[in-house]
């Protein structure tokens, strides 16, 4: 399995996957969102897939936040629902904190911030902290450098 950079042509799949795990709306969602990473935008949106044999299996996005040029947020990380629990999703985030933490100079990362509706995953693995709940089952965490 190997974690790359997205690639145009991964777009669709990318997006299938979101309305498996999610919905068709937010399947349509996304795909504008990943589109937006090849548009000319001065803070782009970031993927990360994972692939094995040119078969996709899942991907996570990662952006820089215009409240704060050193805090980033990760998004979209989405695991096809066939291959769920095989650990890619924690290979997905894994590589997407290292590349968060390898940025330098101005734009360096003091902090990572998601929302997430499965907060065990995010901190045994990884460290993240609760912040904040935002009702249901949702939570906002931080990852502090
Ligand atoms: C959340 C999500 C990204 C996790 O991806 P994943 O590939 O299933 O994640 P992993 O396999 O790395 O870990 C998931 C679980 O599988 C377990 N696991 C990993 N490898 C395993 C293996 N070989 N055998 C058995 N279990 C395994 C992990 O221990 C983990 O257990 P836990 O949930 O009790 O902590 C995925 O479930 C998903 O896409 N869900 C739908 C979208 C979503 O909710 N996204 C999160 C938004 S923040």
């Amino acid at each position: 399995m190997k974690i790359r950079d997205l690639k145009k042509e991964d777009i669709l799949l990318l997006s299938k996957i979101v309305s498996l795990n999610y919905s068709k709306k937010y399947g349509e969602n996304s795909k504008k969102e990943i589109e937006a990473s090849f548009e000319n935008k001065i803070i782009p949106p970031k993927y990360l897939v994972a692939e094995e044999k040119g078969k996709i299996f899942g991907f996570a996005g990662y952006i820089q936040s215009w409240m704060d040029y050193s805090v980033y947020n990760i998004f979209w990380v989405n695991v096809h629902p066939d291959y769920q629990k095989q650990n890619i999703g924690s290979k997905l985030v894994k590589e997407v904190i290292k590349k968060i933490k390898s940025i330098k100079g101005d734009y360096k990362a003091k902090m990572i911030l998601l929302t997430t509706t499965k907060p065990k995953f995010y901190s045994e693995r990884f460290g993240f902290e609760i912040m904040s709940s935002l009702g249901k089952d949702e939570v906002l965490m931080s990852l502090k450098f």
